[in-house]
């Protein structure tokens, strides 16, 4: 059956907690220093929620989104918030989020997609749009990756950051606005160089998962970088050939915030000057889920983001899980 609607973006909010982390801080509890991180990395701080879990964070972005785009919170039909940092195993953190922003009317579920979750969650989110039966749908990224860091291991410690952001996706007859496509990958061997070993029913709490540190965050770095550079231009590259059109066509490049050296890498595969790429990963890190509205929120802001841009948008992360989806914006 033909598609009637498409799913536009009509609304942004975001959510940065105030406390910051600089590098140098990290030179006072690791051995490492900001040249290193600078340049290896492209960050230079990030964010810390000392108050507060990732179901806080993404119910300030909601409260935030409902307010600047002038929504009634009892209009939400649907929440999708994709985290790798829930409150808890259950409830669900969209349950939690619905309640504190007083979405009275929405139903929702969280999605675990690492940092490839806001992709994950905004082509399900669309689809509910697209099935004309739902007509105001919230994604919401809220990552408070501080949770899961050892601050001890300087392979990791410094990489990520709090934050969520999250989208209001409404219906648009018109076919050439909105998400147009998306194109997203999982492959479960990846979860030998990215995971967090314990916790789950593969390895429950214990005083010995505790004592061996396997409640936070693994990442073999060297391992993940290759298939991160080549898997997030790959698959960013496929969506320009899907659609048809070429590096120039793209007004932004939108990608995940994991690695400058890796957005650089996509931005030159697909031959898009670093002036079209959104990159924020200097201010805050990896926030995971958070990374990609997080981009859009602050570029649309800014007014850079224009109505009738055409943006791809791509990630790469743990699971693994990879894609990229091609989005005209719609908001004036
Ligand atoms: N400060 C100083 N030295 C550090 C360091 C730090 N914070 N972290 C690691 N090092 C050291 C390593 O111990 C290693 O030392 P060795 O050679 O003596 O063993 C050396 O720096 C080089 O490590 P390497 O892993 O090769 O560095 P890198 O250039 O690959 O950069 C990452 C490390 C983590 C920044 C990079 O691998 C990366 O970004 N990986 C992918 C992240 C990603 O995309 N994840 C998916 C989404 S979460």
């Amino acid at each position: 059956m033909a598609k009637k609607f498409n799913a536009a973006v009509t609304g942004v909010g975001m959510f940065a907690p105030e406390k910051i982390l600089d590098n140098e801080y990290f030179e006072t509890i690791v051995d490492t220093s900001h040249e290193w991180i600078i340049s290896r990395t492209g960050i230079k701080e990030r964010r810390l929620m000392e108050n507060g879990a990732s179901s806080d964070m993404g119910a300030k972005a909601v409260k935030d989104l409902l307010k600047t785009s002038g929504t009634n919170p009892e209009d939400i039909d649907l929440i999708i918030c994709a985290t790798v940092t829930p409150d808890m195993f259950f409830p669900a953190t969209a349950c939690l989020i619905a309640h504190k922003a007083g979405l009275k009317n929405a139903w929702g579920y969280d999605l675990s997609a690492a940092c490839s979750g806001f992709l994950f969650a905004l082509e399900t989110g669309a689809k509910f749009i697209e099935s004309g039966s739902y007509k105001k749908v919230i994604v919401v990224g809220t990552d408070k990756m501080s949770s899961i860091v050892d601050y001890t291991d300087r392979n990791t410690c410094i990489l990520f950051g709090d934050a969520a952001s999250a989208v209001l996706l409404e219906p648009t007859e018109d076919l050439n606005s909105g998400l147009i496509d998306s194109k997203l990958y999982v492959d479960g061997k990846g979860s030998e160089v990215l995971n967090m070993k314990a916790g789950g029913s593969a390895l429950p709490a214990s005083h010995e998962t505790i004592d061996k540190k396997l409640h936070y965050i693994y990442q073999d770095g060297k391992a993940v970088f290759k298939v991160a550079v080549k898997g997030m231009a790959d698959v960013a590259v496929e969506i320009l050939e899907r659609n048809n059109l070429t590096g120039d066509d793209v007004a932004w490049l939108v990608p995940h915030q994991a690695n400058l050296r890796i957005i650089d890498a996509t931005a030159q595969r697909m031959g898009i000057p670093s002036e079209r790429v959104t990159i924020n990963i200097q201010k805050y890190g990896n926030t995971t889920a958070a990374t990609i509205p997080l981009c859009l929120t602050e570029y649309y802001r800014d007014g850079k983001i224009k109505k009738g841009d055409k943006l791809v948008l791509a990630a790469f992360g743990g699971g693994f899980t990879w894609g990229a989806s091609y989005l005209v914006w719609s908001l004036d």
